[in-house]
């Protein structure tokens, strides 16, 4: 199947299966915000909820906040988000469509990576084992004119956003024929800069009122806190403060669906050190979050690390974790290396010390940041594309496929369905008994409307890892079947054992033990 065609069945499925809707859908909608259904709200939570465990409870000297949406508005000119939290946007003068410059040259550069990839593939399938891929990839003459396009259009790319040069910016897209996507045409406008906060009034009356931010990151509430937190909390550096929530940002091109919107959730931890320490600290926070990523299961070949192009100002070090959805390989979470700017940005701004006592060091300092940042969003796109698959079946019924949701256990929205076998003979109400029981632990459904088989499939959709039939039998001997999501394998079993069976698999304890 074409990537692009996998991507919107993802996204199809999501809807008809209550996992996300689009926002305000009966008035047309509201671009590039969504809402979760039944089942995205449940798959959400349960991936907050692992993020929460795996970085507060597991982490000793990691606590968690909740700071406020709405913020003092010198908080956001002392972090730079009022003067340089801005995109370079580009207009296409045809088709009126609007893109970030950035984005379309690194478009362009990936898909010239991409034909170098398929050369290579081509040329490996042909010449099998002997096939000598370094040999390939520095004499190929096709290879190495794409490789030297690359790297010129790359360092001219580097130096344009690192100078913010927009004529430079416009020029690369000229200079390489970059064509608007949509409609292929080249009639482009100067390259701008649009800030990409949203603001509103504080009180009543709207010409005395304030003007304040959506904030456009959970970090800040962190900064402004950490005085508050480190006393309270009497917390010894190193030491980091978390948080999950809504985060805004009018972003000038939202498209790929929860990829990019202009309301999402953020899970951020900061992580203050000593200064010096910051680089060593970094690379710590670069492997615990990979494990966790990798924790879920979604296939390791899935996963990679790009370093920035350009690093912001205040930052020394910064990388993305990137997970390869049916699109490309795109970001997921940030790891930056902060330095002292954000609290010494509030120092200045605020006039209060925001410094720390260091009672091993006998002085006094501003302390370095680590920040490890994910989108809830992305995180919750990586699972859904990371576990559909169209299974083509040989058994099982008349169907011959089936969509299987293979999500992680523990992340499942549903982790136990419970079956009649037919609506008649006393099964419901047997069946009625084993959910009572089974819904104190799990989020549990019951289902007796068709066959089921048909019910089978619609707990696939899911994702259910876990579905009971109770037959006949039940009241005979007390056993029930136990059907597996992934194998379809069933089996019969006490009811007595099912609690602990499905507990073994739906708790988190065996990942969080793994990274602890
Ligand atoms: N405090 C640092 C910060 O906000 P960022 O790279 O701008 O860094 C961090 O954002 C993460 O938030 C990204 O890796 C991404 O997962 C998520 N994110 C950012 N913008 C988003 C958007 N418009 N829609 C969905 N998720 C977004």
């Amino acid at each position: 199947m074409v990537q692009e065609d996998l991507f919107k069945k993802i996204i199809a499925h999501a809807k008809e299966y209550g996992f996300v809707f689009p926002s305000s859908e009966i008035y047309d909608g509201l671009s590039a915000v969504y809402d979760y259904g039944q089942n995205g709200a449940e798959l959400k939570n349960n991936i907050r909820n692992y993020w929460w465990d795996a970085m507060v409870n597991l982490n000793e000297n990691v606590v968690g906040i909740d700071s406020a949406i709405f913020m003092h508005p010198e908080i956001w000119k002392a972090s730079g988000h009022v003067d340089a939290f801005n995109d370079p946007l580009i207009d296409n003068k045809d088709s009126k469509k609007r893109y970030r410059a950035d984005q379309l040259i690194e478009d362009y550069l990936e898909k010239l990576q991409g034909k170098i990839n398929k050369e290579t593939e081509k040329a490996a399938n042909k010449f099998g084992e002997s096939f000598d891929r370094e040999k390939f990839l520095g004499t190929n003459p096709r290879v190495l004119a794409n490789r030297e396009k690359i790297d010129k259009i790359h360092s001219r790319f580097v130096k344009a956003l690192e100078k913010d040069d927009l004529e430079e910016l416009r020029q690369i897209i000229i200079d390489c024929e970059i064509a608007d996507p949509e409609s292929g045409s080249r009639n482009w406008t100067e390259v701008r800069q649009f800030n990409l906060m949203f603001d509103t009034r504080l009180g009543s009356v709207n010409e005395s009122a304030s003007k304040i931010y959506l904030r456009p990151e959970t970090a800040q509430g962190i900064f402004v806190n950490f005085l508050n937190v480190q006393k309270s909390g009497r917390m010894k550096i190193p030491f980091g403060i978390a948080q999950t929530g809504k985060a805004f940002r009018n972003e000038i091109v939202a498209r790929q669906f929860i990829m990019r919107m202009r309301e999402f959730e953020q899970m951020e931890m900061q992580f203050f050190v000593r200064p010096g320490e910051e680089l060593a600290w970094f690379e710590f926070w670069k492997d615990k979050r990979m494990k966790w990523h990798l924790s879920l299961g979604l296939g390791e070949e899935k996963y990679r690390f790009h370093d920035h192009d350009k690093l912001a100002h205040y930052a020394n070090a910064a990388t993305d974790i990137e997970f390869e959805f049916p699109i490309g390989f795109k970001e997921v979470e940030g790891i930056h290396s902060r330095t002292d700017f954000d609290l010494s940005q509030h120092q200045k701004f605020s006039g209060k010390k925001m410094q720390y006592f260091d009672n091993d060091l006998n002085e006094s300092y501003v302390p370095y940041v680590i920040e490890t940042s994910i989108g809830l969003d992305r995180m919750f796109l990586t699972v859904l594309a990371g576990s559909y698959e169209d299974e083509k079946l040989d058994k099982e019924g008349a169907d011959d496929e089936r969509v299987v949701m293979r999500i992680p256990a523990f992340l499942a929205p549903v982790k136990v369905a419970v079956l009649p076998l037919v609506k008649k003979d006393g099964l419901p109400d047997v069946a009625r008994k084993i959910m009572d029981e089974l819904k104190l632990d799990f989020n549990c459904q019951y289902e007796e409307k068709d066959s089921i088989g048909r019910r089978y499939r619609r707990q696939d959709a899911i994702g259910t890892p876990y579905c009971i039939t109770i037959d006949h039998q039940t009241s005979k001997d007390d056993t029930v079947t136990i059907r597996y999501r992934d194998t379809m394998a069933q089996e019969r079993i006490p009811v007595t054992q099912v609690r602990d069976i499905v507990q073994e698999k739906v708790s988190p304890k065996k990942q969080l033990s793994m990274l602890g």
